[in-house]
C-alpha cells in the first residue's frame, strides 16, 4: 500500500513521502489516535479542529447507520427531510439573536463562499446592487475554493491561483504581540485601532461597494489571535453605520472550541451571518452551514424570490443526523461547561512554557491556543525563512509527533505551534501536552 503512488495529500509536499510512508492513522478513541504500527498519540488538534467529542463515539456511528438505513440521501432542493428540518431548528435555537435561518453546505469553504453570494444577492434585492466587496484580515484563513480563497488573507496560498475573484481587501488582524507602532499600548486601545482599520477600508473602498466583513472570533492562522476587549463591539457599530454585513466565520470557533456553541456568544457580539462546519458533526461526517439573520433572509421569503445557490450534499441526511447526535452529546456531557471549567487550567499549563527561551507568546481562548516561537524573547526577533524551514518543517512537526503529540507547527504567519484538543480533555491531557512540548521545544532550541 503506497500513499505516494496514488493519494494526493492536501497541502503536502508529496516528495517528502517518495521513500517513506506518511504517518498513517488507523484508529481513534477519546483524545488518542493510533498509527498503523500501533503507536498511540495524543490528538492535540482534534484532527483538524474538528473532533470535539473525541474519537470512537459509538452513538455517532449508530446515528449514522440508522439514518443511512432509513434515508441515506435526499436533497434539500425544494424538498426536505426530517433530520435537516430538526437540525435547522436546533441551530436556530442555539445561535445568538435572530440568526434563525440555516443554509446547509458540506464544508467550511462552501459556507464562507455561500455567505458572500448571499451578501451580494441580498444587497441586490434591497436595492443596493453596488455592494459586493468583502473585507477580511491579514493572514486569516477562510478556505480554498476560489471565492473563499479570495477572502483568505495568506498571500502564499493565493499566488499560484491568480487572478482570484476580485473585490476583496485586507485589514490588520488582532495580533497584540506584534502590533505595529502607534496601534495602542493597551489591549483596549489596540482593539479600537484594529477595528477602526475596518472602517477606514470601508470608507476607502466606498461604503456603497462593500457588502461584508469576514472575521473569526479568534483568528486561527498566525496562531490564535483573540479579539481585544471592545473590538467586536466597535466592529458591529462600524458595520451598522455603513450597512455592511458582519460574517462571523466560526468554522473553527463554533461548537465548544471556546466554551460556547458559538464564538460570537463567547465575545458577546451579534453577527449577521455565522459560517460553521467542522465541529458541527465532530467530523464524523462532513457538514457545514451558514446561519442567517431574519433581516438578511427576509427578502428571500416572498413571491418568486430565490437564493440561486445550492450544493448536492448540503444538509445531507446522514450529516444532519450525526450533528443532532453530536449536539445531544454536547448537552448530556455539558461539554461547553467542561471547556469553561477547564480552560484556565489549559492556559496555565501552556503558560508554564514561558520559562523556555524559545516561547515568545502564548495566546488563545478556550481549548484553542497558539504558542509563538521566537529567537529572542526580549526583542521578539523571529526566525529567518531558512531557520523557520529547518525548525518547523525539518524538526518540530516530526519531533512532536514522534514524542506522542499530534499538533501543528505552522508558519503561515510567524512560527507557531497550534493546539486545539478534543473538548473532553482535562488536566491530565494538558499535563501530557505541556510535558511533550517542554522536552521537544527545549531540544529545538538547542539545535538552533
Ligand atoms: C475559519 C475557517 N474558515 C473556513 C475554512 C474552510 O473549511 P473547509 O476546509 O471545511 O472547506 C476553515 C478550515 O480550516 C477555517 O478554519
Amino acid at each position: 500500500m503506497s500513499a505516494h503512488d496514488h493519494l494526493w495529500m492536501h497541502f503536502s509536499r508529496m516528495a517528502a513521502y517518495a521513500d517513506t510512508a506518511p504517518p498513517t492513522i488507523v484508529r481513534g478513541e477519546g483524545a488518542y489516535i493510533w498509527d498503523a504500527h500501533g503507536k498511540r498519540y495524543l490528538d492535540g488538534l482534534a484532527g483538524l479542529f474538528v473532533v470535539q467529542v473525541g474519537h470512537g463515539r459509538q452513538e455517532l456511528a449508530d446515528a449514522m447507520a440508522k439514518q443511512a438505513s432509513e434515508l441515506a440521501y435526499f436533497p434539500i432542493w425544494s424538498y426536505a427531510h426530517p433530520s435537516a428540518i430538526a437540525l435547522a431548528e436546533r441551530l436556530a435555537g442555539l445561535a445568538p439573536g435572530d440568526l434563525n435561518r440555516v443554509f446547509f453546505t458540506a464544508g467550511g469553504s462552501e459556507a464562507v463562499e455561500s455567505a458572500w453570494k448571499l451578501a451580494r444577492s441580498y444587497f441586490r434585492k434591497v436595492g443596493k446592487p453596488g455592494k459586493h466587496k468583502v473585507i477580511s484580515r491579514q493572514i486569516a484563513y477562510h478556505g480554498t475554493t476560489m471565492g473563499a480563497l479570495s477572502i483568505t488573507g495568506i498571500p502564499a496560498l493565493k499566488q499560484d491561483f491568480e487572478p482570484l475573484v476580485p473585490s476583496t481587501f485586507r485589514v490588520p488582524n488582532t495580533n497584540f504581540y506584534r502590533r505595529p507602532e502607534g496601534a495602542g499600548d493597551t489591549p483596549e486601545e489596540f482593539g479600537r485601532w484594529a477595528a477602526d482599520r475596518i472602517e477606514e477600508a470601508i470608507e476607502l473602498e466606498g461604503p456603497d461597494t462593500v457588502a461584508a466583513v469576514y472575521l473569526e472570533p479568534v483568528q486561527n492562522a498566525g496562531g490564535c489571535f483573540p479579539p481585544p476587549p471592545g473590538y467586536f463591539e466597535r466592529v458591529r457599530e462600524i458595520c451598522d453605520r455603513h450597512d455592511v454585513l458582519l460574517v462571523s466565520d466560526e468554522v473553527i470557533c463554533a461548537f465548544g472550541r471556546l466554551g460556547e456553541y458559538f464564538g460570537a456568544t463567547r465575545f458577546g457580539y451579534q453577527p449577521d451571518i455565522i459560517t460553521c462546519a467542522k465541529g458541527l458533526t465532530s467530523g464524523y461526517i462532513p457538514l457545514g452551514a451558514m446561519i442567517v439573520s431574519d433581516r438578511i433572509a427576509e427578502p428571500f421569503l416572498h413571491g418568486t424570490s430565490t437564493f440561486a445557490h445550492g450544493i448536492t450534499f448540503g444538509g445531507h441526511p446522514v450529516g444532519a443526523a450525526v450533528a443532532m447526535a453530536n449536539l445531544d452529546l454536547f448537552e448530556r456531557e455539558d461539554l461547553n461547561g467542561h471547556v469553561r471549567r477547564n480552560r484556565d487550567a489549559f492556559r496555565s499549563h501552556l503558560e508554564k512554557l514561558y520559562d523556555l527561551p524559545i516561547v515568545g507568546d502564548v495566546r488563545g481562548d478556550g481549548y484553542f491556543y497558539g504558542i509563538e516561537l521566537v529567537k529572542d524573547k526580549t526583542t521578539k526577533e523571529t526566525f529567518s525563512a531558512e531557520e523557520s524551514e529547518r525548525l518547523l518543517r525539518g524538526f518540530l512537526s516530526k519531533a512532536l509527533f514522534e514524542a506522542g503529540l499530534y499538533c501543528r507547527a505552522d508558519d503561515r504567519g510567524d512560527p507557531v505551534v497550534q493546539l486545539a484538543p478534543p473538548l473532553i480533555c482535562d488536566e491530565s491531557h494538558f499535563a501530557e501536552i505541556e510535558s511533550i512540548l517542554r522536552s521537544v521545544l527545549s531540544e529545538a532550541w538547542s539545535r538552533l
